[in-house]
């Protein structure tokens, strides 16, 4: 798999922000990744790739007056983020985006860094955002109201510019690849338990500096293990296609992020994890996929059902799991996932519709969908809605299904996976 998306925004901005200079390898090839790396090179940060290699100049904390606004393309994670690190930064600075992104919440970050001090001008909670920076910024505590790595992510960049202890409590658990990725360069990065049950209590203590691995040569050195989210996918065809196996190696197996395998052997799937260990602060291993037509039944009726507390761990595979549980008996009930209607397209309208299209029993609601199981999908016209994850998603509704599948605008793929089709005609007999 090409390296997590996740992950290699992260490295980018943790790199940039850090003393000495940065190789990644393994870096994601996604159009979303190469967005956060132009926007880094628009503030000033030297940044050398060559195809999956990079190598990041860290500016620590004096990023470049931009003239223009910067562009983060169709990427949350760009965005969400990189207005953190702006919002402790003596700078004035406009983030932008392509029409979804312009449609996508931002008054969740708004909020807090207006809290720690950042002025932000809005188009009514929405980008652009004109961000006029402080250096110092204050240290909150503040308690996540939606369950979002992205926002927490925000937050600790902030905070890396704040005076004092920066504080995000989080009720749900959400990715921790920000956590990870702030240790392995010695920032003063904590966790711990929040008072109730479940909840984290992340902190930073600023104002930070931090890096590189090794003081010695001013170098770091990162490897991006490979997207799980991508290789979702892939797992699940094997999973639902007769007479199938893969095999994947070299793949993130960071436990926020392996929830959605636990719900596929819930129902029987035949997928498993070896080899486990960690680089770079993440979790690394083998995830192999086999067969499993015929005995994804075990005897359950009732639906797969997906609601609270997890959903957060899902929530990039929702779409794929609901296709996915149109093949299982019982199907599956997906509930308390209304953030699906805020990612890069309203995912749960369009995985209604597309899964209708291919002849599934779909219920919709206004946090979720229930999905009949047992389905004997066809072949259909695939609308997308320029998102990614339903076009990889139906990819697989489309293997699986009686007659031929289109899927209009497929080369979305690339927002997180353009090499998505060769990877799967590589893998796929016909
Ligand atoms: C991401 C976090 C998630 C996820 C997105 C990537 C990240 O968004 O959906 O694809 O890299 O932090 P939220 O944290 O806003 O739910």
């Amino acid at each position: 798999m090409p390296g997590d998306k996740s992950i290699s925004h992260r490295a980018a901005m943790v790199a940039a922000l850090a003393k000495g200079t940065t190789r990644v390898t393994n870096f994601s090839t996604s159009a979303d990744c190469a967005t956060t790396l132009s926007c880094l090179e628009q503030l000033g940060v030297r940044i050398d790739r060559r195809a999956t290699e990079v190598e990041i100049r860290g500016v620590s904390s004096y990023f470049q007056q931009t003239s223009g606004p910067i562009n983060c393309g169709n990427s949350g994670t760009t965005m969400r983020l990189l207005a953190g690190i702006l919002a402790g930064e003596n700078l004035e600075s406009t983030l932008t985006g392509d029409e979804s992104l312009r449609s996508r919440p931002m008054q969740r970050i708004i909020e807090p860094l207006t809290m720690m001090g950042a002025t932000i001008d809005s188009d009514d909670g929405h980008a652009p955002l004109k961000i006029k920076g402080r250096d110092p910024l204050r240290a909150i505590s503040y308690e996540l109201p939606v369950a979002s790595a992205q926002v927490k992510s925000c937050l600790l960049f902030a905070g890396l510019a704040a005076r004092g202890r920066t504080e995000v409590t989080e009720e749900f658990l959400t990715r921790d690849h920000t956590e990870r990725m702030l240790q392995y360069f010695f920032a003063p990065v904590e966790t711990r338990a929040g008072a109730r049950e479940g909840s984290r209590i992340v902190s930073v203590q600023g104002p930070a500096v931090f890096g590189p691995r090794s003081p010695a040569r001013m170098m770091s050195e990162l490897s991006v293990p490979g997207d799980i989210s991508s290789a979702g996918y892939f797992l699940a065809a094997a999973a639902l296609l007769p007479d199938s196996s893969i095999e994947i190696g070299d793949v993130g197996v960071n436990p926020t992020r392996t929830l959605y395998l636990k719900q596929l052997r819930a129902r029987g799937l035949d997928v498993e994890i070896s080899g486990a260990h960690d680089e770079c602060n993440e979790p690394v291993g083998t995830i192999s996929a086999r067969s499993s037509h015929g005995r994804s039944g075990s005897g359950a009726a009732a639906p797969l059902s997906l609601h609270g507390s997890i959903v957060p761990q899902l929530i990039d595979e929702l779409p794929l799991l609901a296709v996915v549980g149109s093949q299982i008996e019982g199907g599956i009930e997906i509930r308390d996932a209304a953030e699906l209607r805020a990612k890069e397209s309203d995912r749960i309208a369009a995985t209604v519709q597309n899964l209708r299209a291919m002849g599934a029993e779909v219920e919709e609601f206004a946090d979720g969908l229930r999905v009949a199981g047992g389905a004997s999908l066809r072949g259909a016209l695939i609308n997308p809605r320029g998102d990614h994850r339903i076009a990889m998603a139906f990819a697989v509704a489309g293997l699986i299904a009686q007659g031929a599948t289109e899927i209009k605008d497929a080369e979305c793929v690339a927002v997180s996976f353009p090499e998505f089709f060769e990877s799967l005609e590589s893998v796929v007999e016909r």
